[in-house]
């Protein structure tokens, strides 16, 4: 298993480009391979494991998917094999997305459980609830959730669930509902960027969807949809995720090509914390003239504060003068990256979904492990900033969602290298 070895305390300088979004990178080749009865080409596709491993998933459905540079070519198939097994589901939850499409096309799917995972619980009850106000049978057997349906049906539904609504579960019926007979409505919808790319995907494939991005989608259900061009938007949470990098190190740097309007919460907040930002187009300066200030934060469904930059974020308050707040409301268990930067020095006490991080003057780098993507993602900034040396293992989490980070690091003046086993 690989590691990175880094030697923290230079402030980043430089230019970090952001690569395309690995959240809408996977459901959208989905609905092209699924639901698209022409070939398809996504395009800004980052080159990371999650999308080699929905590509892997893709084909052995029987869909011709070929990974490139950049580009993701899916031919169009007249069938294709409905089990998604569990040595494929269980390397990533977001496999849970073929279920909907499959279901649609076919009538059919059967889909391994998906486990769970680092960051709490990872239940699908709100995805199958949508399905079976769709008109879907749902079993759950040896592991194996099977999903039946002669013909889906369009319905009436709310998605909200006991932590707010689902990304995935509103994703999964919209690929549903698309082909589904009559109007389906989706109350409570997730409001993500990822769901109104998706549904631009899906619409320019021939779907009529109306209010997606909104609390409230409506879906005319169509006969068939042919395949479609499209390109992913940038990433929202790396964005965010170097932007961070830049703040912790109190470096000068520019994030190239990142998406203002998906960061506002983010923004608002490091704006606060005395982190100076300045934008020009699709590009944000980071500075840092003063200190860095404790400020609160909750983490929320979109538009609010996102789950997925809390532990970065966390990263950023271990060096503010101060003491931050952070209460984590979306998964149950994603402070698993503070007992690693406490080995770093860090002051963060934890109770329950609130964790209290007191600002120290440094963190000293220490040997620690990625428990998750974004965990990985705080341990590597956090040696950025810290002095001495630190070595992040099991970094394949850390693949899954950033792409070329050390070498996008390295070209800002980070001292980090990748070492094999
Ligand atoms: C998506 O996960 C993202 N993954 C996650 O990013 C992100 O943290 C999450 O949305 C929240 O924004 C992808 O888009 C591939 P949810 P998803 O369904 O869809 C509960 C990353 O780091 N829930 O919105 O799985 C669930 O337990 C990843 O890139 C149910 O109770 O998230 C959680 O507490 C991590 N029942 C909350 O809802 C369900 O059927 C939000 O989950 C589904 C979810």
């Amino acid at each position: 298993m690989d590691r990175f070895v880094i030697r923290g305390g230079a402030p980043l300088a430089g230019v970090i480009p952001v690569s395309g979004s690995k959240n809408a990178g996977l459901p959208i080749p989905v609905a092209a391979a699924i639901l698209g009865t022409t070939d398809s080409r996504i395009t800004n596709v980052p080159e990371l494991q999650d999308i080699h491993t929905m590509a892997r998933l893709l084909r052995h459905l029987g869909s011709p998917v070929e990974v490139g540079d950049g580009v993701l070519d899916i031919g169009a198939a007249d069938s294709l094999n409905v089990e998604a097994e569990y040595d494929l589901v269980r390397r990533m939850r977001a496999s849970i997305y073929v279920l909907g499409p499959l279901l649609a096309r076919f009538g059919e799917a059967r889909v391994s459980f998906p486990g769970g995972c680092a960051i709490g619980a990872r239940p699908v009850d709100i995805h199958l609830r949508g399905m079976e106000a769709l008109g879907a049978s749902i079993e759950v057997e040896h592991g194996f959730i099977i999903a039946k349906a002669t013909k889906l049906r369009g319905a009436d539904m709310s998605l909200m669930g006991p932590q707010g609504t689902s990304v995935g579960a509103t994703a999964n019926v919209m690929m549903a509902a698309v082909l589904a007979e009559g109007v389906t409505t989706i109350r409570d919808a997730a409001v993500e960027p990822e769901v109104a790319d998706l549904a631009g995907c899906l619409t320019a494939m021939g779907a009529r969807i109306e209010g997606a991005g909104t609390r409230t989608i409506a879906i005319e259900g169509v006969g068939e949809l042919h395949g479609a061009d499209y390109a992913l938007p940038p990433d929202r949470i790396e964005s965010a995720s170097y932007i961070l990098a830049g703040a912790i190190t109190r470096g000068d740097i520019r994030v190239r090509g990142a998406e203002r309007r998906h960061l506002g919460a983010v923004l608002g907040k490091l704006t606060e914390a005395d982190i100076w930002l300045d934008w020009e187009g699709k590009d944000v300066r980071v500075t840092v003239p003063n200190g860095i200030r404790s400020v609160d934060v909750d983490t929320g469904v979109y538009p609010g504060f996102p789950t997925d930059v809390q532990a970065q974020y966390m990263g950023l308050m271990c060096m503010a003068q101060g003491k931050a707040r952070i209460v984590e409301n979306i998964f149950t268990d994603r402070f698993m990256h503070a007992l690693e930067l406490q080995r770093m020095g860090a002051d963060i006490q934890i109770n329950g979904n609130v964790a209290t991080v007191t600002g120290v003057d440094r963190l000293t780098g220490a040997p620690v492990m990625a428990s998750d993507l974004r965990a990985g993602m705080v341990l590597v900034l956090a040696g950025l900033a810290a002095e001495g040396e630190t070595v992040v293992s099991r970094v394949y989490h850390i693949d899954r969602g950033y792409e070329r980070i050390e070498e996008k690091l390295r070209a800002a003046g980070a001292d980090i290298q990748r070492v094999s086993d």
